[in-house]
């Protein structure tokens, strides 16, 4: 198994998931390659799993890594926090454009199965009457603006997973996560629930950049994680999935919820020092997942008043 972006949020989890189906599972243990430049990632994430015969580290790119063999691939580098690659436009286009067609090729030369971690940012902004949003929706999106680097490269690593499938019959899946969070995201990471968690810890007012009418659907960590390897298993060649929660929460809704989880903290809305922090901005995020719920039979079995519990748990708050 190649984890590119395994020391990063989900990739970990796909690095640890494995381990365990190594020591219980499996019948025959799989190893695992993980490639991270840590730009984003964390060594600690898998500091656990370095000493393990079945795993391997490996400090480089995904936009010009060699090394191949791998009968599954998961290609989860990236970067993924609106904050860090507003900051790094350059290097997130790179990751999803380059270090996808990269990875890709790699594939091309035999693999059994690939799986590709796109976005519900594919989607832009969509229009009320594509919400709840279905795969086939091609998006309302910007191409300049400033969260053009991410949405715009997804979509191209997308285009390239479908040439690749077509052309030389990588047996490639597409994922589209809509708001991933549990234990694990970095509280510096500039998403949403973490943001709002690390306000909460330094005992401050829960502050939301936005009037909190804007929604997202928030997908707990652990139910992500058994669509990705659902997918990654199963034979829908060439096609995506969202993988998300099918229910809307705006943002005022979420940050009440973790105010009322960590004490009862107050809730404002302030605007960002940044004043292109909501250009483009998703107003409303749902998925349809009636394509994954038949192809997998899968559906998230976390809801969010526990999963934020679990998350502000593991950040050592009694929640
Ligand atoms: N978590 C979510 O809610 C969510 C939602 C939609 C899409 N995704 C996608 O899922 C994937 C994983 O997201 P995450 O939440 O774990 O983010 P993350 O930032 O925690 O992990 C991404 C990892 O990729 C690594 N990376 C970046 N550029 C690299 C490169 N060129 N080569 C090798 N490694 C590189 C980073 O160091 C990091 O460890 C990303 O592709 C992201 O766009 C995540």
């Amino acid at each position: 198994m190649l984890i590119s972006g395994g020391a990063g949020f989900l990739g970990s989890y796909i690095c640890h998931a494995l381990a365990l189906a190594n020591d219980t599972l499996f019948e025959r243990p799989c190893t695992v390659s993980c490639v991270d430049t840590l730009v984003t990632g964390s060594a600690d994430r898998i500091a656990g799993l370095r000493s393990r015969p079945d795993f391997r580290f490996i400090d480089g790119s995904a936009v010009d890594f060699h090394g191949s063999g791998a009968e599954f691939i998961v290609h989860a580098a990236s970067i993924a926090s609106p904050v860090i690659y507003r900051r790094l436009p350059l290097e997130t286009v790179e990751a999803n454009v380059i270090g996808t067609w990269n990875v890709l090729r790699l594939a091309a030369q035999g693999c059994r199965s690939f799986l590709y971690l796109s976005s519900s940012e594919v989607y832009g902004d969509p229009d009320d009457a594509a919400i709840p949003t279905r795969e086939d929706y091609v998006g309302r999106v910007s191409f300049t603006g400033p969260r053009a680097c991410y949405d715009e490269s997804k979509r191209l690593a997308e285009t390239l997973c479908r040439l690749f499938f077509e052309r030389h019959a990588v047996p490639v899946k597409v994922a589209r996560p809509f708001n991933v969070y549990g234990p694990g995201l970095r509280l510096d990471d500039g998403r949403v629930i973490p943001d709002l968690i690390r306000q909460a810890l330094a005992g401050g007012e829960l502050v939301l950049h936005s009037d909190g009418t804007p929604t997202r659907s928030f997908c707990y960590v652990t139910d992500a994680i058994a669509a990705f390897f659902g997918l990654l298993a199963c034979d829908a060649d060439g096609e995506a999935f969202n993988v998300g929660a099918p229910h809307e929460v705006s943002m005022r809704e979420l940050a009440e919820k973790l105010a009322a989880l960590t004490g009862g903290r107050a809730v404002t809305s302030r605007p960002s020092e940044d004043s292109r922090y909501l250009t483009d901005s998703p107003r409303r995020r749902l998925p349809d997942i009636t394509k994954i719920q038949r192809a997998l039979d899968w559906l998230p079995l976390v809801s969010l008043d526990e999963g934020l519990s679990r998350t502000i748990r593991a950040y050592g708050v009694q929640a």
